[in-house]
């Protein structure tokens, strides 16, 4: 029988209680298809940072490495670890050392569930730059605590970067309606946001069967919210993607409803797969937290595996479990109670 072997890191807050239930799902999504996923736990979080000193061990991406893939719940447990620290400790160089430079998120309402627009039948799929841009690391500070002090934190743009990100955008775009939005903000950043323009353009030649419209951020984010219906593939740099993929969780029903994969598409190195990103330290260990983004992003984890009618099985199993009303609403419904109707709906 094929097997995968998956890294799970469960994380912190709610991290643990949605990966332990996807993982229930896709079991049973992988028994039913007759392949098996082997997981290996890791319990890298800011517990271990409190127990260790460190998020991860020094060799954490080395072991990762070897995974056909990692599924990961969220990190962060600010009340005890800064979350520049457990966040530059764990989920970021992952992100960085497997090149895993597509984020790709996809939202769109699931049947049963109510956003908070008038509009309902949007499906836009974000793909965010996800190792450079805003978020390279470069920077300093000087003068520490002083009136002269001074922080520069500076954006890195490659033209390798910029070239692949927006390649892949015109390939999805290509597979679904056509239509690429190229985000910038050109208009007031006149070296990489320029340059990134520049990239979109010369691609544009290339793709002439794609519709591409360059979009200065302010206004794609209105647009999310104002006509998100008229928008097919969204590609973005780093933060600019951070921040409109929280738009998009929010018009598709909240953070509980988000998937996202970040993705090698090179396949050098594992791919990462991952709720859009909280810990929801509130509600942890209530037991309450909404696992459908964690079982999403699970099936987005088969899809890259090639196990592609599983993946569809499981989402079909998840809109089924919407549509029944299960899971619609955030709290509603406890993790467990939702977690069972969608391993009930697959089987
Ligand atoms: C996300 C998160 C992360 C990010 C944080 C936790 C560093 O917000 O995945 O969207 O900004 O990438
Ligand atoms: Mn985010």
């Amino acid at each position: 029988m094929k097997s995968y072997s998956i890294a799970l890191i469960p994380g912190d807050g709610i991290g643990p209680d949605v990966t332990a239930a996807a993982w229930s799902v896709l079991q049973t999504a992988a028994n039913h298809a007759g392949f098996a996923l082997a997981g290996t736990e890791f319990p890298w979080s800011c517990k271990f940072y409190r127990d260790t000193g460190r998020m991860m061990p020094e060799d954490g991406v080395q072991t990762l490495r070897g995974f056909d893939a990692i599924l990961l719940g969220a990190v962060g447990w600010p009340a005890e670890v800064p979350d520049s620290v457990s966040l530059h400790g764990l989920l970021l160089p992952i992100r960085k050392a497997f090149v895993q430079y597509a984020n790709i998120r996809r939202h769109r309402l699931l049947p049963g569930v109510t956003g908070p627009l008038r509009a309902e039948s949007f499906d836009i799929l974000c793909i965010r730059e996800n190792t450079e841009g805003e978020y390279s690391g470069a920077g300093g500070r000087v003068h520490q605590g002083t009136l002269d002090e001074v922080a520069v934190e500076t954006s890195i743009f490659t033209r390798a970067g910029v070239e692949r990100i927006l390649r892949f955008g015109f390939e999805q775009a290509r597979t679904r309606r056509g239509k690429l939005a190229s985000v910038t903000k050109s208009n007031a950043q006149k070296y990489s946001m320029v340059f990134w323009d520049e990239i979109t353009r010369k691609l544009a030649a290339e793709y002439s069967d794609v519709a591409v419209t360059s979009y200065h951020v302010d206004a794609l984010a209105a647009r999310m919210i104002m006509a998100p219906e008229s928008l097919d593939v969204v590609v973005a740099s780093n933060l600019f993607g951070d921040i409109l993929t929280d738009i998009g969780a929010a018009i598709q029903g909240g953070l509980g409803y988000a998937a996202s994969a970040n993705i090698n598409p090179d396949r050098s190195a594992p791919s990462m797969f991952e709720p859009v990103h909280g810990s929801a330290p509130d509600i942890a260990h209530l037991g309450i937290a909404n696992p459908i983004a964690t079982i999403w992003s699970g099936a987005m984890m088969l899809e890259h595996l090639g196990e592609t009618a599983a993946a569809g099985r499981v989402m079909k199993a998840v809109e089924a479990t919407t549509a029944r009303g299960i899971g619609t609403a955030p709290g509603k419904d406890r993790t467990e109670a939702i977690t069972a109707a969608v391993v009930a709906a697959l089987t």
